[in-house]
């Protein structure tokens, strides 16, 4: 895509990167993604916010072949994919001077090899004249790196913001307000990537609505030029609303934990619990990710496979505990053929979710009808903990 105009000599560079479906060869890109770049030139000096992926050096260059010079680049974020392109930009405007955060110098070095003359660091609120445009940078650690900052553009109201405010989406759509999946998609990265640092991000959000933006420029996914929408759903993402609804992460080898969660769930149901099951076998982890975002409950499900847990289940546990959720409650249930230590096992893979364990319910071979009443009982306890949570 050429370059495109977001105000008076203010541009996206945006890489799509429409087929990408896996990143960090862990996260489903069901909508691909972008790496967007942003160009400022001011009456007298012109920067380069950010750059692209590897991948798309070559793409990102051919934008940049009409602009004759560049005096700043501004690495908001050390990682690859907004960074992983500014040595091949500093190979074309070998004056240019590289801006980022103390912190961000070293991981710049070390995952880039930037030569340290190259890099001028900038302090947390530091201004920089353009001529007739002035950046500010400001510095918000813990989205999700340490060294990550944002840059504000004081003239136009502009906020670029990096990974914060991001989506995984590929789009011709330069505006959220025109893309009908972008709502989803900025769920998702917030659950994937942001969520572990609800509390940081909540102390950055009051600092970025105070700046009174206009846009919202991240470097993924499209720019928020209504940006109220984006603000106004990262408040609620990070803020400690709670909803009664149990996620049920599960596998079944032979039917027996599959006829566990179908009943757990029908349970819950009649119970007035609202249920997001997910069947490992076939599941979008992402997808599992955005049910965590408000739920107070977790209940895995799991059969036995070498006395614990099935590895798909040891695996959505092990992600589920480092997205940190608000989750309150958990449960375990499964089956197992000859014995199992699978419940030890899971209850040991959460110690970053505060939860109380609400009960476990495990059962040899098919579950019978002490099995049913036990899964019961055991969504009524749900249900009857669910309705003592506060209310929105
Ligand atoms: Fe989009 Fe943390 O990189």
């Amino acid at each position: 895509m050429k370059r495109r105009s977001l105000r008076d000599r203010v541009e996206t560079i945006v890489s799509a990167d429409w087929n990408r479906r896996l990143f960090d060869s862990l996260i489903p890109l069901p909508d691909g993604t972008s790496y967007n770049a942003y160009l400022v030139r001011g009456s007298e000096k012109t920067a380069l916010l950010d750059s692209a992926d590897p991948p798309f050096e070559d793409a990102l260059l051919e934008q940049l072949a009409d602009v004759p010079n560049v005096d700043y680049v501004v690495s908001h974020h050390a990682e690859q994919d907004h960074s992983g392109a500014i040595p091949a930009v500093l190979a074309k405007y070998p004056d240019a001077l590289l801006l980022c955060t103390p912190k961000a110098k070293d991981l710049l070095a070390d995952h880039l090899g930037v030569p340290e003359a190259r890099i001028r660091t900038v302090a947390d609120n530091e201004t920089l004249s353009l001529g007739d445009k002035t950046l500010q940078f400001l510095h918000m650690p813990w989205v999700h790196w340490p060294e990550t900052m944002t840059t504000w553009l004081a003239e136009d109201k502009i906020l670029f913001s990096c990974d914060f405010f991001g989506s995984h989406l590929s789009t011709s759509n330069l505006y959220a307000a025109d893309e009908p999946y972008v709502e989803e998609a900025a769920k998702r990265y917030y659950a994937e990537i942001m969520m572990p640092f609800r509390k940081t991000i909540r102390s950055h959000l009051t600092r970025v609505r105070e700046l009174g933006a206009e846009m919202i420029a991240p470097s993924h996914g499209p720019v928020y030029n209504r940006p109220e929408t984006i603000l106004n759903a990262y408040a609620d993402w990070v803020s400690d609303r709670i909803s009664n609804t149990v996620v049920l992460p599960y596998i079944s080898m032979h039917g027996s934990t599959q006829r566990m969660a179908d009943r757990l769930a029908d349970a819950l149901v009649a119970q007035g619990v609202n249920v997001a099951l997910f069947d490992l076998a076939a599941t979008d982890i992402g997808k599992l990710a955005i049910a965590l975002v408000d739920a107070a409950t977790i209940a895995i499900g799991t059969p036995t496979v070498h006395v614990g847990p099935h590895p798909a289940v040891f695996s959505a546990t092990h992600l589920a505990n480092a997205l940190r959720p608000k989750l309150k409650h958990a449960a375990i249930f499964g089956s197992y053929g000859w014995g199992t230590k699978a419940v030890e096992q899971i209850a040991g893979l959460i110690p970053n979710l505060k939860v109380d364990v609400l009960g476990t319910v495990l059962c040899k071979g098919l579950p019978r009808a002490d099995d049913y009443a036990a899964l019961d009982k055991l969504a009524a306890v749900i249900a009857e903990r669910h309705a003592k949570l506060p209310q929105a």
